[in-house]
């Protein structure tokens, strides 16, 4: 392991994992690709088995943050349940073959595209007093297990740290909402929260957990399922300046900030985790390979098939592992590896790297999971494929967008405007 990339943290058998992974795709597949694999989201799940103290917890597949279909496949063949906040995620779920009971629609403004779908037995976290209006009475109807997404005072912008998310309802909006849901005749069971990604520590939850106990005791209101959404941060990804997410982050802690959920709530006979990075972030590499190298003032610029702007959106707030195939034992020299689209914007990374890396070369960037697929971007070089490893297997999940896919978005049809 080269010492610069002992901050990240991955293990040298990780590393090996991912290079003998890319060995084998690359002779199948040009680059640039993802490769995705269920072992590292299997491992993440042992990890969580640490927060169970008592609580039966369900985990959710976060559908958003990595929706790609063999995975789906793989985690409903474990039994578990999708988390959907879109409708395409919603479409693909049915598809996929994921019984009512195991898909929970959350997101705002699904009372737009819900309605559509006369689905029984859905689990549903109403998001504004809007879609309890428009929604009960299909809740009723077709025997829905309904929740509310509450907004706490620990959810914020965090660009603008001084102005709340335009998630949920507030304590002042939720006191009568819930009051009407108790006594609407529908199974109202569910209370929701979902702070925000990489929550920095277990007593940013531990105080949201007890605002949101307040506002259900203020209603008079029993929830049997306590829904802490996602934000758990993944352990090797750093923030751009090096920091790292999960430093101050204790899964004991967290452990225990959820036994003393249990008193808070009487009655509580669940606990739900919808956590996407933590699940998936590791469960992904991008490959890409060095087209052309510059070198100008003392930098090296590697000029790659894929970079930021395509594959690799969160590189603009976050810094991950990188690595070389082969491994190039040299000394660094500060590099830029630049992605192939016509933007200075496209620099997945700027670090000191092997001198003697040249055209020709792999890099792979670790952690390409949570939100890389859904923020892919074509610009102008169509999506890459997807490899997904099971059970020791490759596939191709997903082959290469051709030019003829691409312009053929642009088939015109009449419009009837009567
Ligand atoms: C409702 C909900 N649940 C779960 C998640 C997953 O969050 P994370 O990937 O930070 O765990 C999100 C992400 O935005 C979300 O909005």
């Amino acid at each position: 392991m080269r010492q610069a990339d002992l901050k990240f943290g991955h293990s040298p058998q990780t590393v090996s994992f991912w290079r003998r992974l890319v060995a084998k795709a690359v002779r199948q597949c040009q680059t640039p690709l993802y490769i995705f694999s269920a072992d590292p989201i299997r491992r993440a799940l042992q990890e969580l088995e640490i927060l169970a103290t008592g609580l039966p917890i369900r985990h959710w597949l976060s559908c958003k943050t990595q929706p790609i279909r063999p995975q789906l496949q793989w985690w409903r063949r474990q039994g578990r349940g999708i988390e959907v906040v879109s409708e395409f995620e919603f479409l693909a779920a049915i598809e996929e073959g994921y019984e009512p009971e195991q898909i929970l629609v959350n997101g705002p403004a699904k009372h737009h595209w819900l309605p559509r779908y006369s689905v029984r037995r859905l689990s549903v976290n109403f998001d504004s007093n809007r879609e309890i209006d428009v929604l009960l009475p299909l809740a009723k109807l077709l025997d829905w297990r309904v929740g509310v997404r509450f907004l706490t005072r620990e959810e914020y912008d965090s660009e603008a740290p001084e102005f709340p998310t335009q998630f949920g309802l507030d304590p002042v909006a939720a006191v009568p909402a819930l009051k009407r849901l108790k006594s609407a005749g529908v199974r109202f069971e569910i209370a929701h929260f979902h702070l925000r990604t990489n929550v920095s520590s277990a007593a940013v939850y531990e105080r949201a957990i007890r605002e949101v106990a307040g506002i259900c005791r203020a209603a008079g209101w029993l929830p049997t399922v306590l829904d802490c959404g996602g934000g758990i941060p993944p352990p090797h990804t750093l923030s751009r300046n090096g920091c790292s997410y999960a430093a101050k982050f204790n899964l004991s802690q967290l452990a225990k900030v959820y036994a003393r959920a249990g008193r808070l709530f009487p009655g509580l006979r669940e606990l739900w985790l919808e956590n996407g990075r933590y699940l998936t972030a590791r469960s992904g590499v991008l490959v890409i390979r060095v087209l052309d190298v510059k070198e100008r003032r003392g930098l090296r610029q590697l000029i790659c098939d894929g970079g930021r702007t395509t594959h690799a959106l969160v590189s603009n707030w976050e810094s991950h592992q990188l690595f070389v195939c082969p491994p190039r034992h040299s000394p660094d020299c500060l590099a830029v590896v630049c992605g192939p689209t016509c933007m200075a914007f496209d620099q997945l990374a700027r670090r000191p790297l092997p001198r003697s890396i040249r055209e020709g070369d792999l890099l792979v960037w670790m952690e390409a999971g949570a939100y890389h697929i859904p923020w892919e971007n074509r610009f102008s070089h169509g999506l890459a494929p997807v490899v997904w490893h099971e059970d020791g297997n490759l596939s191709l999940a997903r082959s290469r967008e051709t030019f003829a896919a691409w312009w053929k978005q642009w088939e015109r049809s009449k419009m009837r405007v009567d």
